[in-house]
């Protein structure tokens, strides 16, 4: 134990999740070394620079990142070795992107290695990642082990998948229940502890790390199912004239339903990936998940199904047309672009000839056809479609996007439900609920 701090930890992986578990126990008195592999990434968090969207108390994250620089309780680096050598708390936050519908083990294996080669006896190596069932035993530990200590007599092994949602991180490491497993009893319980530093909330045991692994993967998928629920009937209440919204609030009332809200795809890292985990160990079992894929392809048509609805609504030629694209995050308000379905429903867009501009107040300046302002985006347009809640698309300012709009036929077709109740609706625009 490090004199004035509680721990010494180590996280690998410096994103969504390693950024801000990484503060997260600086807050609660560790010191903290993070280490990434991408040099950009190190450089700019280490100058104080993050495009995350999290806050703290009010705080938001750039802000207690540079404290905590300041402070001396927390640096970035890209060399492994050297951030191994003061910590015992060894926490892992690389995932695996899925790549033609499978998941790369690279990014992890890499990571994996690096600390094999400064394990010490007595570390923790913590999981955090979402893994393919099975993946803690047949990949992590084995890696782990080519440091020459065997998991649970020389060093503890443990998993406790991450489940905070993005823009929420600092209150949900404090209060969400976390699902706790371990090689043995002895390795759950100093996970455990360890997470018990930072955490307010129920450590539930798990029996096993693939108790913990599926878990963490239905969970994902049972709002992945949810959602493609809810997006398979507004094709219908489409038909009906009916605002799905509404259903759902109306169904809702029922003390025993929960539908989720429907809404251009499902985007991210986090939940269409969980399918790709399962979908392996579900082929090498002979076990076919007709349910979940299904889901998966509902969600999946969903970006071509609102740029059909544009293309309709087009008052002159798809080449001729403009289109504003108003939120490309891949969920409400979010600076996270990554999987996002506003991307595909642009791509669509483009390849039937239209002129897209795109505004997102979050989303860091990327992508050639985003534009600095919503003004910009709307002006001239023939119409817009609305992808995800962003501050400044509040249905307030509608009648200020109608003026911005070309007057021959605008409308906007909005995927958000922002504009369901609009006392007004400016003259000549039509608002079309998907
Ligand atoms: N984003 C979320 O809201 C969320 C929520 C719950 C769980 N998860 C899971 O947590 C994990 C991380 O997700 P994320 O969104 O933070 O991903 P991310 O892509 O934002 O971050 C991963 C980081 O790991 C780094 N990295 C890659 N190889 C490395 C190596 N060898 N050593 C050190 N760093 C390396 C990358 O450069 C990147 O910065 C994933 O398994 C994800 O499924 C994410």
């Amino acid at each position: 134990m490090a004199e004035g701090y509680f721990n010494e930890v180590a996280v690998f992986g410096l994103g969504f999740v390693g950024l801000p578990l990484s503060l997260c126990f600086t807050l609660a008195n560790c010191r903290v070394v993070g280490v990434d592999v991408d040099a950009g990434l190190v450089q700019e968090i280490n100058n104080g620079v993050t495009y995350h969207h999290e806050q703290y108390r009010g705080f938001p994250i750039q802000e207690i990142l540079r404290q905590e620089l300041a402070r001396g309780s927390f640096r970035a680096t890209t060399d492994a070795r050297e951030a191994l050598g003061r910590a015992q708390d060894i926490v892992v936050t690389v995932g695996l992107p899925v790549i033609g519908g499978e998941p790369d083990t690279g990014p992890l294996t890499g990571c994996l290695r690096s600390i094999a080669a400064g394990l010490k006896p007595g570390d923790l190596v913590l999981v955090r990642s979402t893994l393919v069932p099975g993946m803690m035993r047949r990949l992590v530990k084995p890696l782990l082990e080519e440091s020459g200590l065997t998991a649970g007599r020389d060093f503890y092994l443990g998993y406790a998948p991450e489940r905070i949602a993005e823009g929420r991180a600092f209150e949900e490491f404090v209060t969400m229940p976390v699902v706790v497993s371990g090689i043995d009893e002895l390795s759950r319980n100093e996970a455990a502890a360890l997470l018990r530093i930072i955490t307010r909330a129920e450590t539930l045991p798990a029996s096993s790390f693939e108790a913990a692994e599926v878990a963490k993967l239905i969970e994902n998928i049972s709002r992945d199912v949810g959602i493609a629920l809810v997006n398979e009937l507004s094709a219908l209440t489409g038909t009906m004239g009916i605002n799905t919204f509404e259903v759902v609030r109306l169904a809702n009332s029922h003390k025993r339903v929960k539908l989720l809200q429907p809404g251009p795809g499902v985007g991210g890292y986090c939940l269409p990936n969980a399918f790709h985990y399962l979908a392996p160990v579900a082929r090498e079992a002979g076990i076919d998940l007709e349910l979940m894929a299904a889901a998966r392809r509902v969600n999946d048509a969903m970006p071509r199904r609102v740029a059909d609805a544009v293309l309709r609504l087009l008052p002159v030629p798809p080449a001729a047309a403009r289109v504003a694209v108003l939120g490309l995050a891949m969920k409400d308000f979010s600076s996270d672009s990554r999987q996002s379905p506003a991307l595909k429903v642009v791509a669509h867009l483009q390849e039937a000839g239209l002129a897209i501009r795109a505004f997102d107040p979050l989303v860091p300046d990327v992508y050639p056809f985003q534009v600095g302002s919503l003004e910009k985006a709307l002006d001239g347009a023939h119409g817009a479609v609305v992808l995800a809640r962003q501050q400044g698309f509040e249905p307030e300012n509608v009648e200020a996007f109608a003026r911005f709009l070309d007057p021959s036929a605008p409308f906007i077709v909005d995927t958000k439900n922002i504009y369901a109740n609009l006392k007004i609706v400016p003259a000549g625009l039509r608002v079309v609920f998907i």
